[in-house]
């Protein structure tokens, strides 16, 4: 159905190859305060006028710090959804049952090494910095839509993780070395779980009607548009993370100009970094008629 040349035992393999703990990557290491964490595309920073240097610098590693949360937050669903994909055949085929565990443990590792990295910088940063809250609920949102949809997403999240990196951190040596290092590892299992969902999408497909994979994206943009919120609720935390950082009050229109920019910056790398991601669109444009217009106008929406 969907065209690809994945198979599980060449996933199965590079995943094998390619293992790293969460201890290879944070033992012994600290952020380097005196750099930013993030590309100037995932923070937006650099237009914010009311700010000098020193403050944008802050504010970048504050949406740094958010940056590893909110990935421990959306991928949690992704742990239960690897587990329910491995049952299904759960006496079946071995190397798919092997690579779908992996899969789950390597999202259980992401949490852990997100969860370790955020309690790093709140040591380090100086002042405790607001984090959404609620990342159970979300999960259960998400497994609350159809299958494809939640595959769907997912896939979305692998394709968009794996640019961030290569397009926007890999070359770029300014940057902090350890955060630099955080996107880079999961990138690296990143890039095995964008072709399970492939395949897994692909077995979920044969069995549904052409309404129910168009109604499926719709799920998704309906899941896009909660996220949205998440991210304009991380914007404002952000900017009470910044004030204490700054040691003094923004004015209301200091806030609407930063909120502007970082709002922006969130949308770009959450949502419209994937819903433009040209394999997420193929994979889209292969399913339903309907989904790559619908991907595109919201895309254009956020860009706003
Ligand atoms: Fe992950
Ligand atoms: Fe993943």
């Amino acid at each position: 159905m969907l065209s690809h040349d994945y198979t599980y035992p060449e996933i199965l393999q590079n995943s094998l190859k390619a293992a790293w703990t969460e201890r290879q990557v944070l033992e012994g290491r600290d952020f380097d305060y005196s750099k930013r964490f993030l590309p100037n595309r995932l923070s937006g920073v650099d237009g914010i006028r009311c700010l000098n240097d020193g403050e944008k610098l802050k504010l970048n590693q504050i949406m740094g710090n958010a940056y590893c949360h909110i990935f421990a937050y959306v991928e949690e669903y992704i742990i239960p959804q690897a587990l329910e994909a491995a049952q299904r055949d759960i006496y079946g085929d071995e190397t798919r049952l092997r690579t779908l565990l992996r899969f789950a443990e390597d999202e259980s590792k992401h949490q852990e090494l997100f969860r370790r990295s955020t309690a790093l910088f709140a040591k380090g940063f100086g002042v405790r910095c607001g984090l959404i809250p609620g990342q159970e609920d979300v999960a259960k949102a998400v497994l609350s839509k159809s299958r494809l949809c939640s595959y769907l997403l997912t896939s979305m999240i692998e394709w968009f993780t794996q640019l961030h990196y290569l397009e926007h951190v890999k070359d770029r040596t300014e940057l902090d070395g350890l955060f630099r290092d955080l996107v880079r590892y999961h990138w690296m299992d990143e890039a095995q779980h964008a072709k399970i969902d492939t395949l897994l999408i692909d077995e979920i497909v044969r069995e549904i009607s052409q309404e129910e994979r168009e109604a499926a994206v719709d799920e998704l943009l309906e899941l896009g548009g909660a996220v949205d919120g998440l991210l304009s609720q991380q914007a404002d935390l952000d900017l009470e993370s910044l004030e204490k950082s700054i040691g003094r009050k923004l004015s209301e229109r200091d806030r609407t100009e930063i909120k502007g920019h970082t709002q922006r910056a969130y949308r770009w790398t959450f949502l419209v970094s994937g819903l433009e991601h040209p394999n997420f669109v193929r994979i889209v444009s292969e399913l339903t008629t309907r989904g790559p217009a619908k991907l595109q106008a919201v895309a254009r929406a956020l860009s706003a």
